[in-house]
């Protein structure tokens, strides 16, 4: 009997000391019926893992491989190949991206650059006419408004179905069917489109339509299709099955190889069938660094954005950022300086590192940070041409970010894109394929600005199987014990790595909740233009008046990045979190 009571005493005791379980919204996972988006809330939480992606669908195909006993890989990889259906604007599996993995056994990150790589064909000005303007380029009579970012010659050497399957086969713990399966379903069965994706089509009808095969899929009828629409995708369907059956071969070899190669020819493209079987994954060395009591690992060249990160949080670490307001002027002033600062660097020094010296170990020293805010004013803006070196400017939408940590502590952060909206809006005929243009990310004509504005220098110079420069910023920070604290990253141009940077400084300085820290506004400076660029409506007009007497200029934009982050709370819990600027929604198993 006392044995009892004493039992009885212990259940109602624990009752009391062990926090409520974690409750989620009821969420349907994965399934092969009608694919609606259940759009409901931005945040999700599970000790066994989560998952955050610019697309519900996405999300939850990983997070039901984490159900299914898959690791962080096999969530990361179907949740590409489904968000490569979903968001055909952003990514694709004509397209590429980096991919950070952190393997929690091994206590070990590894970096994949499986980005699209210039042709062999490919020269310098391989854009321009005599006269040193771009190319007069036309497709059936009609044409191709810029030829770096319209149309075939614009394609680079996609890598993105030898990566993710590379990677994959190397640590993923199902088979390559079973992670593929989500996204050949919803190819074939289609899902709704949705407001955005509409939006998108509207806003690249006039390149679409020039070419048969991507009018086909996004204007049938001749109009584009509308939010509500169903977007059915039977050739995409059967080369996913494909490459779900035989691999990557069946990409970079076989038939769609071919139909590939025979779409290029159509339209004055370069890309080869000889570049196709050479393509080949590029494992890295990441860049990492500290900041206050964390360590920062993410994305070293091509991309500039893990370099620039770290070299931000070193300019910013003497400052005490938890005493200043988030939304306030002198955390704003500060943060738009440093921002300017890391910017001038990335115009100048950036580039592939296998083909020019990028000075990664300086850039993200503690020495060059301080010496970079030597000049400083706490009261005034610097003047961007004291940093005199090549000049950039603002962007539009493409590209996307997953985020996924496991049960196990293994995380995956990954942005992939097929660069500008809707690629280079060729669709490789009979294969559903969308082609990118990721060469518009390379100097494709000296001194002139790219899809986003941004102009790169001779460092970023055209060259065969040389890799274009790139933002984007799969990131993790590590807490002091070494376990991974948040998986991060964004789309948006060159505002992937302040969108990055800014969650987070919301975490480890302003200690907001997940939520807060991924939804919280942002600013943008990329030195040039000297514009501190802030979202519509989220700064007190006071601190506006502040910025611009210290010498700011000022201008407005709709939204800064589209952050997708996993964080770990204190109790272990897997936090995702989707921006509310987009369409996504995290998933957990
Ligand atoms: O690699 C890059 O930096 C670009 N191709 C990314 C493009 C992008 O993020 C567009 N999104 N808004």
């Amino acid at each position: 009997m006392f044995i009892r009571k004493l039992f009885l005493m212990f259940i109602l005791l624990a009752a009391c000391v062990t926090p409520p379980p974690v409750v989620n919204p009821p969420i349907k996972l994965f399934s092969s019926e009608v694919h609606q988006i259940p759009r409901d809330e931005q945040i999700r939480m599970s000790p066994d893992g989560a998952v955050a992606s610019a697309h519900p669908l996405a999300s939850l195909a990983g997070a039901s491989m984490l159900k299914r006993g898959g690791n962080a890989v096999d969530a990361a990889v179907a949740a590409s190949f489904v968000i490569s259906v979903v968001r055909p604007q952003s990514t694709g599996i004509g397209g590429g991206g980096f991919l950070l993995f952190h393997d929690a056994d091994k206590a070990k990150q590894k970096v994949f650059d499986f980005r699209e790589r210039a042709p062999g064909r490919a020269t310098v000005d391989m854009f321009l006419a005599k006269n040193g303007d771009y190319k007069d380029l036309k497709f059936d009579g009609i044409k191709i408004p810029n030829p770096a970012v319209d149309g075939h010659l614009s394609v680079a050497v996609p890598g993105l179905v030898k990566g993710i399957l590379e990677v994959h086969e190397r640590y993923g713990k199902l088979d390559r069917q079973t992670v593929m399966a989500p996204a050949i379903d919803i190819a074939e069965k289609g899902f709704d489109v949705y407001p955005a994706l509409a939006r998108d089509i509207r806003s690249r009808e006039s390149v679409l339509k020039i070419f048969p095969a991507s009018r086909k899929i996004f204007l049938p009828k001749g109009q584009p299709l509308k939010a509500g629409d169903r977007l059915i995708q039977k050739d995409l369907a059967a080369t996913l099955k494909a490459i779900s059956r035989l691999g990557s071969a069946a990409f970079y070899e076989g038939e769609i190889a071919q139909k590939i190669i025979a779409e290029i020819k159509k339209g004055q493209g370069i890309l080869s069938a000889a570049d196709l079987k050479a393509y080949k994954m590029i494992e890295r060395i990441p860049v990492s660094g500290h900041y206050r009591k964390s360590r920062i690992v993410s994305m070293p060249p091509p991309s500039s954005g893990g370099t620039h990160i770290i070299e931000m949080l070193n300019m910013l670490e003497p400052y005490d950022l938890s005493k200043m307001n988030p939304r306030g002027s002198e955390y704003l002033h500060l943060l738009t300086e440093v921002m300017r600062r890391a910017f001038a660097d990335r115009a100048q020094e950036m580039g592939d590192s296998d083909f020019v010296d990028v000075p990664v170990a300086r850039l993200t020293s503690k020495k060059h940070a301080l010496k970079l805010m030597e000049s400083f004013n706490t009261e005034q803006a610097t003047d961007s041409g004291l940093f005199k070196k090549v000049a950039s400017t603002g962007e539009s939408p493409s590209t996307t970010h997953i985020s996924v940590i496991d049960k196990w502590g293994n995380a995956v952060a990954t942005t992939q894109t097929v660069n500008y909206s809707f690629g280079s809006c060729v669709v490789a005929d009979g294969t559903g394929i969308i082609l990118n243009d990721e060469m518009d990310d390379f100097t494709t004509k000296p001194g002139a600005q790219n899809v986003f504005g941004l102009v790169t220098g001779d460092k970023n110079n055209i060259k065969p199987w040389k890799t274009p420069l790139s933002s984007m910023s799969p990131t993790f920070v590590f807490d002091e014990s070494g376990k991974p604290l948040m998986v991060t990253g964004s789309p948006g141009g060159p505002r992937i790595i302040n969108a990055t940077l800014q969650s987070i400084i919301n975490i480890v300085d302003f200690k907001m909740s997940p939520l807060e820290a991924v939804h919280a506004t942002r600013i943008h400076h990329q030195w040039m233009p000297d514009k501190i660029y802030y979202e519509r409506d989220s700064l007190d007009p006071d601190v506006l008046a502040r910025l611009s007497q210290m010498g700011h200029k000022l201008d407005k934009m709709e939204a800064i990045g589209d952050v997708q982050a996993v964080v770990v709370g204190a109790d272990g819990a897997k936090i995702g979190v989707s921006d509310s600027r987009g369409d996504g929604q995290p998933a957990v198993p």
